[in-house]
């Protein structure tokens, strides 16, 4: 790929600036990422040679074949996002684990962050939680990975695998609300705990509320069991509730 011209560059920049500050004020949104981004273009068009910082800086000319409409391309979220420093997780990633997948996914799997597979791979889901979570939609299901998309409320590893802090998801919040608006899915699945908690909003009680339909921004939500859980309690009835939640998303997926 073309090396980026000064006019794409200076406009990532604005656009990172932006976002770090409102950060700092606690304000930080998609739309309002998106919407200062878009203000922050300059006139000219980026070369054609660059077509995912082409999509960066005009966020508003040709529909991106990556969005579904809506104005917002993945490749857009993922410019702006750039070599994240916003929090204290990017001091221990290998890479930032952005997502995988359909860019117009009916079906769209949202986890808590990446492992150490994940981190050196930069693929979401493809350690040993991936690999269950892969069998889940390819044996199960009977659809391709490649057909869902999938990424993470964090997109850098936390150390030793704990979960990420309130801050940690703050910082990285606009970016998977980003990644929603672009994909725009017909059904999200939460997969596990800080997932559901992170986007209904509350603290959300798994075992217990699991199973049950939700929504997010109009989006049917279902949240399910997190793989590494299913891993450590591989049980028959564990196993029957995730495979019955996969079924009634994939089932509303395609209604
Ligand atoms: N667990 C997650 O929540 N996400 C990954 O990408 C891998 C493991």
């Amino acid at each position: 790929m073309a090396p980026p011209t000064n006019e794409t560059r200076d406009t990532l920049g604005a656009a990172r600036a932006l976002v770090a500050e409102w950060a700092e004020e606690g304000l930080e949104t998609w739309e309002r990422v998106a919407s200062e981004a878009a203000a922050a273009e300059p006139s000219a068009p980026a070369s054609p040679a660059e077509p995912e910082r082409a999509a960066a800086s005009e966020p508003s000319s040709a529909p991106d074949p990556a969005s579904n409409g809506d104005g917002t391309s993945l490749e857009e979220v993922r410019a702006v996002l750039g070599e994240c420093t916003r929090c204290r997780l990017h001091e221990g990633r290998t890479q930032i684990v952005f997502g995988d997948g359909d860019p117009d996914a009916d079906l769209m799997f949202v986890g808590e962050g990446p492992g150490e597979q994940e981190d050196l791979r930069g693929i979401p889901f493809c350690g040993r939680a991936g690999d269950l979570l892969t069998s889940m939609i390819e044996k199960g299901l009977e659809i391709p990975r490649s057909s869902v998309y999938i990424c993470n409320i964090v997109k850098c590893r936390p150390p030793g695998n704990r979960n990420p802090t309130p801050d940690e998801v703050t910082s990285c919040r606009a970016f998977l609300d980003g990644q929603i608006e672009a994909v725009r899915p017909k059904v999200l699945v939460t997969l596990g705990k800080p997932a559901a908690g992170t986007l209904l909003g509350r603290d959300v009680a798994i075992t217990r509320e699991r199973g049950q339909w939700q929504e997010y921004r109009g989006i049917p939500l279902m949240p399910t069991l997190h793989p590494a859980f299913l891993l450590r309690q591989y049980t028959p009835e564990n196993r029957r509730k995730v495979w019955e939640d996969l079924k009634k998303a994939l089932e509303r997926s395609l209604a």
